[in-house]
């Protein structure tokens, strides 16, 4: 029956695997026929030379999932109805390098389109939006994680309340009022897995297919990719030195269901709304019933004064979704963010939570809690302030002093990254992939944007990047964008 099968006494795949296959094989391509009856266990052990346990727990398996079936006294036989002329095409698995045509959705479609990277792995200097995670205080959170598993082990190794524990909730709302000017009810939080989640879940809530959202441009690139992804008409709209220009916006399309802001600071361009814009678009939303998503990703890295308080803060008429994530405060491995949702929505958010994700880990969030609550969290925000300050006027002198022929540094109050206007016309996507080649990971300002700008850059993440090595990779930076060539 086996002929020509051989076990492979060296092979890594263990001998009942093999067997297992070969069997698998035989049934599928029709060699063994419905209704054949296999060999005794015995006469295949012996024939294989194999013991007798290895081909009863092969039958076993090949019975539990419906290839053969036992009776009792009589044998084992391939399954009636296993009639492969009937099901020609699970005969053979198709080849790797020849994968059957797959028609996807306008959403899957839309989807392969977007310009988001995944960032994941080793980080090289001057990625943006990279907190300095080797300052990171791991072993007191260890602590913190550890209380969690240990003294409410119930509770929270199960699911967590869908829009986030109470006491985490509570803990926001107070850091919201404190650091933000909110007046926030933690019973209008919802605990999401990082901002990412946030904009899907708004978007997900909220937008028909068709309906206009207002987009920076350039603006944060996956949240734009969600709401185009959801079928909305993203409309871009430009920044000037106040925020988003609301008069063009008005004037392309006046009627937004959505307004997505990075007023503290925009990303990437660094600017901070002024006071007479953030009133002009709270009033816009209000009179045309538009809702507005405050992405207030790194506001608590601001270097001058005092940080402004949220755009939420003035939100009268509750047309804004506020949303924060500890993705820059914290380290981007707790995807923990969260959105307070304006009242009478907070039941359809939770349930939407729900549906997109369940709960986020309640252990998590149980050390988060208590890590703010001892007042750790603000400890460390401090800490980071002052070393991301540092990195930043370390960066910016370095950028100033040593490649004013390629780079133009712009100044900035906030965050996490800088940008830095490319000179002589020299492309942001060209220059991106050869300070890659150089171990530098800049993000170009192209891919922030919708619509092309008239200048390229490129925006530089200071956080990460160690203050004693900032002077050369500038250099580096600056030799391998010297020798591109530069458009006429
Ligand atoms: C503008 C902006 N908003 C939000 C986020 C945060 O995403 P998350 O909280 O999902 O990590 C990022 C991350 O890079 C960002 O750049």
């Amino acid at each position: 029956m086996l002929h020509g099968f051989d076990i492979e006494r060296g092979s890594s795949v263990p001998i009942y695997r093999q067997l297992d296959a070969a069997l698998r094989r035989l049934i599928l391509d029709g060699t063994l026929e419905p209704g054949q009856k296999l060999p005794s266990t015995r006469e295949l052990a012996l024939e294989l030379c194999l013991s007798r346990i290895t081909v009863k727990s092969v039958y076993e398996q090949l019975v539990a999932e419906g290839y053969a079936q036992a009776r009792t006294g009589a044998g084992t036989f391939i399954s009636e109805g296993l009639d492969f002329e009937t099901f020609p095409k699970f005969r053979r698995p198709r080849s790797k390098a020849n994968p059957p045509a797959i028609e996807i959705s306008d959403r899957a479609m839309a989807i392969m389109s977007s310009k988001a990277s995944v960032r994941h792995g080793k980080i090289a200097p001057f990625r943006p939006g990279v907190p300095a995670l080797d300052k990171f205080p791991v072993n007191i959170w260890n602590k913190y994680l550890s209380d969690a598993m240990v003294c409410d082990a119930r509770r929270n190794l199960s699911y967590g309340q869908v829009n986030g524990s109470t006491a985490l909730r509570t803990s926001i709302a107070k850091h919201l009022t404190d650091a933000r000017g909110m007046q926030a009810d933690p019973d209008q939080i919802i605990i999401t897995s990082g901002a990412q989640q946030a904009f899907v879940l708004i978007a997900f809530v909220l937008l028909n297919k068709g309906d206009t959202v207002w987009y920076e441009n350039p603006g944060h690139i996956a949240g734009r990719d969600v709401m185009q992804i959801m079928g909305a008409n993203v409309t871009p709209v430009p920044i000037d030195s106040e925020g988003m220009d609301l008069a063009y916006a008005a004037k392309v399309n006046p009627k937004p269901t959505l307004i997505f802001v990075t007023p503290s600071h925009q990303q990437p361009l660094g600017t901070t709304m002024s006071l007479v814009r953030r009133l002009a678009l709270l009033n816009h939303a209000h009179q045309n019933d538009a809702w507005i998503i405050e992405d207030d990703y790194d506001s608590e890295f601001r270097y001058r004064g005092r940080p402004l308080p949220a755009l939420s803060a003035l939100d009268s008429e509750r047309r804004v979704f506020y949303v924060g994530t500890f993705s820059k405060s914290m380290f981007a491995a707790i995807r923990l963010g969260y959105i307070v949702v304006p009242p009478g929505l907070v039941e359809t958010f939770a349930k939407a939570r729900n549906l997109l994700g369940q709960s986020s880990s309640a252990v998590a969030e149980q050390a988060l809690s208590r890590f703010m609550d001892d007042g750790r969290f603000v400890e460390h925000i401090r800490k980071m302030r002052r070393i991301y300050r540092e990195r930043r006027d370390i960066l910016f002198d370095c950028l100033i002093n040593d490649c004013p022929d390629v780079l133009e540094p712009q100044a900035t109050d906030a965050g996490m990254h800088m940008l830095a206007w490319l000179k002589n016309g020299v492309d942001d996507q060209v220059a991106h992939h050869a300070l890659l080649e150089a171990g530098i990971e800049s993000l170009p300002l192209a891919v922030y944007c919708q619509k092309p700008l008239s200048r390229s850059g490129l925006v530089l993440g200071f956080s990460a990047a160690p203050e004693n090595r900032i002077p050369k990779l500038v250099r580096r930076m600056a030799e391998a964008l010297r020798v591109l060539p530069r458009p006429e």
